[in-house]
C-alpha cells in the first residue's frame, strides 16, 4: 500500500503514512500562471493500491479537481486500486434539490470521482446517512462520535448533569447513538430554522428527552460541521435562556468559513472540539479549541481493506 496526500491536508495524511509505518509517497504539482494544476505521480504504483488523502472542504472546487487529476493519474500510471480518503466531503449539503432548477451538486463531484476511477471512499459524518446512497463505488462511512464519547468520559464534561444537544432536528440520530455511548445521558433538539437565500439562522424552540429542568445544567452541543459558525451561536443563545450554565460544542468538521472562529471564541462557549478531518490553519486556531485526530481511525479501517 502507497499512502498520497493532496494539498488540502497533508498534515493528515503524513499521520495516517505515520500509522502505517510507511513513508508518505510523493506528488509532483506544479501550478500554471493562470492556476490550472499539472499533477505527477513520481515513483512507480504499478500494481499498488493506493491511498489519496484529500478532503474538500474550502476552497472545495479547487480540492476536488486535485483529487480528480490524482486519481486519474494513479490510474494512468498503474496502479491496481486506489482508495480515496475523503474525511470531509464537500457539497454534501447539496443532496437533493431543495428548490426548484437547483443543481444536485453533490451528485456530480460523486459521478466524476467515480469517472475518474476511484475504486473506493473513506468518509467521516456525512451530513445525511442517506449520502453513501449516492456512490456506485464502495463507500465506508466513519464516524467521530466514539472519539466524542471518549474525549467527554475522560474529561468528566456534564459529569452527572450533562445534556446533549443537536442543533437542528436533523442531528437527533446522531445524539441518540452518543446518548447510547455515555450510558443514556438525557439529549435534546432545537428547532432550527434556516433562510435558504440569505443563510440566516433562527434557533427556535428546543425538544428534551429524559430530562424537564436545564437550569445550572451543562449542554453538550454535537453537530456534523461548524462552517459559518451561525447555528452553534444561535444554539448557544437560546441554550442560555433556557438556563444552562455551561455550554460545550463537538463538531466533526472545522470548515470554518468567514469570521467562525471569532464569533465562537467570543462566545460563552466552554470550550470546542473539533477533528482534523479538515486542516485548521494556525491563524484560524483559537484558545478555546481542541483538535481531535482522525488518523488512527482511518488506519485501523484502511489496514482491514
Ligand atoms: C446543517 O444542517 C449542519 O448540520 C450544520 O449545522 C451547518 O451546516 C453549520 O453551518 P453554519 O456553521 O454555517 O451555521
Amino acid at each position: 500500500m502507497k499512502v498520497f496526500g493532496g494539498s488540502a491536508n497533508i498534515k493528515l495524511a503524513k499521520l495516517i503514512a505515520d500509522e502505517m509505518g510507511l513513508p508518505l509517497s510523493q506528488i509532483e504539482t506544479h501550478i500554471f500562471p493562470d492556476g490550472e494544476k499539472r499533477i505527477r505521480i513520481i515513483e512507480p504504483v504499478v500494481d499498488e493500491h493506493c491511498v489519496v488523502v484529500q478532503p474538500t472542504s474550502t476552497p472545495a472546487d479547487q480540492n476536488y479537481m486535485e483529487l480528480f487529476f490524482i486519481v486519474d493519474a494513479l490510474k494512468r500510471s498503474g496502479a491496481s486500486q486506489v482508495t480515496a480518503v475523503v474525511p470531509y466531503l464537500g457539497y454534501q449539503r447539496q443532496d437533493h434539490i431543495f428548490r426548484d432548477g437547483e443543481a444536485v451538486s453533490l451528485e456530480v463531484v460523486v459521478k466524476t470521482l467515480e469517472a475518474v476511477g476511484t475504486d473506493n471512499v473513506i468518509a467521516v459524518d456525512f451530513h445525511s446517512i442517506k449520502i453513501p446512497e449516492v456512490f456506485k463505488i464502495p463507500v465506508t462511512h466513519l464516524s467521530a462520535l466514539p472519539l466524542f464519547a471518549k474525549k467527554i468520559k475522560e474529561e468528566k464534561i456534564g459529569n452527572g448533569d450533562g445534556v446533549l444537544i443537536s442543533p437542528d432536528m436533523g442531528g437527533i440520530r446522531r445524539i441518540k447513538i452518543l446518548s447510547d455511548l455515555l450510558d443514556g445521558m438525557p439529549y435534546g433538539a432545537i428547532e432550527k430554522d434556516r433562510d435558504l437565500i440569505t443563510g440566516s439562522v433562527e434557533a427556535k424552540d428546543m425538544e428534551l428527552h429524559g430530562i424537564t429542568d436545564v437550569k445550572g445544567k451543562t449542554a453538550i452541543i454535537v453537530d456534523d460541521m461548524i462552517s459559518s459558525g451561525g447555528t452553534i451561536v444561535k444554539a448557544v443563545d437560546l441554550l442560555k435562556e433556557k438556563g444552562f450554565a455551561k455550554i460545550y460544542v463537538f463538531a466533526t468538521h472545522a470548515v470554518f468559513s468567514q469570521n467562525a472562529p471569532t464569533l465562537l471564541m467570543d462566545s460563552s462557549i466552554e470550550k470546542v472540539f473539533v477533528t482534523n478531518s479538515v486542516l485548521v490553519p494556525a491563524d484560524r486556531k483559537f484558545p478555546k479549541l481542541e483538535i481531535i485526530s482522525l488518523a488512527e481511525m482511518i488506519t485501523e479501517t484502511l489496514q482491514n481493506k
